[in-house]
């Protein structure tokens, strides 16, 4: 795809902030500081216009990036990040939970897990949820470039099991770095949004 144009929109924190011109969305999802912001830098050829860090836990609200004047790529902040209080928790919880509950415009989830690593019990239940709400999902499995050319193949198995993708789902592998799997992403994404 070619991204001529790429803006934030808002960033949300509850449903009435959200954008209201039914526009296609598709949404990120995946563990605190996995690649989720730079998956979309990655995808639309911007440095940072999603805020990225080395740091967990960088985005806190709903971003909604508008590209190309035709869709929403919607950046979400990551779970699973030991040093985050109770009541945020909570707070995520609830902000995650209104937004995929009731998202009439969202097309899809890609659901982003490091490639080195074996998915976590929150992966795996973020991937129960979301099947919950009945959305299709992409697992894009990231930071390809930190694992050796022979090991990828049993990387993706690894990650293909746990999940035990429904009919439909598969596995992506990805890489912000040097940007595999970006024209598979999105010619997914495209499918996504025809339906
Ligand atoms: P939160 O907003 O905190 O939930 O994190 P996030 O999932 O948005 O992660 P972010 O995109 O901010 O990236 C976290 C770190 O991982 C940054 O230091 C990135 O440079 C690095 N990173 C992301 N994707 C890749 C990748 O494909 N390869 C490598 N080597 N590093 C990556
Ligand atoms: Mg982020």
């Amino acid at each position: 795809m070619k991204v001529t144009k790429a803006e934030i929109v808002i960033s949300a924190v509850c449903e009435k902030q959200y954008p209201n011109d039914q526009l296609p969305e598709i949404a990120l999802a995946g563990r605190s500081n996995v690649g989720k912001s730079s998956f979309i830098n990655t995808l639309i050829n911007r440095k940072n216009l999603a805020r990225t860090s080395s740091k967990p836990g960088k985005t806190q609200t709903l971003n909604f990036y508008l590209i190309n004047n035709a869709f929403y790529f919607v950046d979400v902040p990551g779970y699973g990040y030991a040093k985050v209080s109770k009541k945020e928790r909570q707070k995520w919880g609830k902000m995650m939970e209104e937004y995929f509950e009731k998202r009439h415009s969202l097309k899809a989830v890609l659901l982003i897990t490091d490639i080195r690593h074996e998915p976590t019990v929150d992966d795996l239940q973020m991937y129960d949820f979301l099947k919950y709400y009945e959305l299709p999902v992409l697992i894009i499995a990231t930071k390809l470039d930190k694992v050796s050319k022979n090991k990828r193949s049993q990387h993706v198995k690894r990650t293909e099991k746990a999940f035990q993708v429904e009919a439909g789902d598969l596995v992506l592998p990805f890489s912000a770095e040097t940007g595999e799997g970006k024209e598979e992403a999105w010619s997914m994404i495209r499918q996504y949004m025809e339906v």
